[in-house]
């Protein structure tokens, strides 16, 4: 099967984002080997490692490179500085030189290191993303952000690396726990309301396939959504506009988030609340009202559309605190389905009301 290609066309720097089944094993083929390379540096979560990592070696194997592995404990606790100096330090002592590969193995946390660590290594090293979670097949490894936490906050030591080349595996999707593969298609529903409305139309008609995880009707699906962060990443590569529309429904998850610990919500749980407290705002600006739209999307993939338990003032308050917010706050809101934009300003009556309806 001939996988789906996206291009992300940056000046000097185009590369492909390659989705399809079974890819794996093709990624000699479907990865551009940076000339004189001599080593392919896998960085993976342990996760992604112990499921798909042979198969993702066999294929870089058939470059006649040598192929090494260093495996990163799963979850956002590895997003940090020291991780990064182990990483780079392993790749010195595999005689890593600035010819060669990183290829990042796992969801957006995996992306974010290998990403981090390329980008340093001998002054910038080629980078192949192989995302393995929704989140990391449709926004994370697409747009070359990469970064790890510090302790003053997340992703606050980052660079911008562009990857050589993206290869989405759709079949990887199979082995995600339920909860984690329905949470990241949150992420593909805001892709769909902020952008693409076909993509909208594909989660409702497909919703029992893409819940099975129909392994073709997943691949158009996912490169319909990497297609809308693509778009993005063409037209604000590092950030400075319409890239924050991707923050549609997260300023209420990230509180939602803070506020329960890291461990009531899972991220994109928080983003589908986040998404309908947007929906709720709208109206209340004079835009269009799209509420049903949001629910309908999210019901059909089971993804939460209200459920928040937190006091209105305990999320204000946290916005409050957040540098971020004191300077203005400001929210993605939808004119209409496709047509996000920056509002600031906003009557503390509509914001609270928006966040009442999705309790
Ligand atoms: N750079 C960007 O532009 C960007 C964009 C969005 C998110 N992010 C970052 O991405 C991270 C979130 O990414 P995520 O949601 O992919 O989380 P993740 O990388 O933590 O992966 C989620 C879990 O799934 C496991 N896993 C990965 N692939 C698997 C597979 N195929 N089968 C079974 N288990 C698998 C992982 O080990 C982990 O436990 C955050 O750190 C966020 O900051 C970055």
């Amino acid at each position: 099967m001939t996988p789906r290609e996206v291009r992300v066309s940056l000046p000097g720097r185009a590369y492909s984002v390659w989705v399809g089944a079974d890819l794996l094993g093709r990624a000699h083929e479907l990865i551009p080997l940076p000339e004189g390379a001599e080593i392919a540096a896998v960085v993976a979560d342990a996760n992604a490692a112990a499921l798909h990592a042979e198969r993702l070696e066999s294929g870089l194997a058939a470059w006649g490179v040598r192929v090494e592995r260093f495996v990163l404990p799963p979850g956002e606790g590895s997003k940090t500085l020291a991780t990064i100096e182990a990483l780079l330090r392993w790749l010195a002592a595999t005689g890593a030189h600035r010819g060669d590969l990183v290829v990042a193995l796992g969801g957006g946390v995996a992306g974010d290191i290998a990403g981090l660590a390329a980008a340093l290594y001998a002054r910038g090293v080629a980078l192949a993303q192989v995302p393995t979670t929704v989140v990391g097949q449709v926004d994370a490894a697409i747009g070359g952000k990469c970064g790890v936490n510090l302790p003053e906050g997340k992703n606050l030591a980052g660079a911008f690396h562009q990857p050589v080349a993206v290869l989405a595996d759709t079949s990887t999707l199979a082995t995600l726990p339920d909860a984690d593969f329905a949470a990241g298609l949150a992420e593909v529903v805001k892709h769909g309301l902020i952008d693409d409305g076909g993509i909208l139309g594909m989660l409702e008609e497909g919703a029992v396939a893409i819940r099975s995880r129909d392994r073709e009707v997943l691949g158009d699906l996912i490169a319909r959504a990497a297609a809308v962060k693509a778009r993005v990443v063409e037209a604000d590569e590092t950030e400075r506009g319409a890239r924050a529309f991707l923050n549609y429904g997260h300023t209420l998850a990230h509180a939602l988030e803070t506020l329960g610990g890291y461990r009531t919500w899972r991220h994109g749980e928080a983003v589908a609340v986040g998404m309908m407290f947007a929906a709720y705002l709208a109206p209340a600006l004079g835009l269009a009202d799209r509420v049903a739209a949001h629910a309908r999307a999210l019901e059909a993939l089971d993804l939460p559309t209200g459920g928040a338990s937190a006091p209105y003032e305990e999320i204000y308050a946290l916005w409050m605190r957040d540098k971020k917010y004191r300077r203005g706050m400001r929210f993605v809101v939808l004119e209409d389905l496709g047509r996000p934009r920056l509002a600031s300003g906003i009557a503390d009556a509509h914001l609270r009301a928006a966040y009442e309806a999705v309790r």
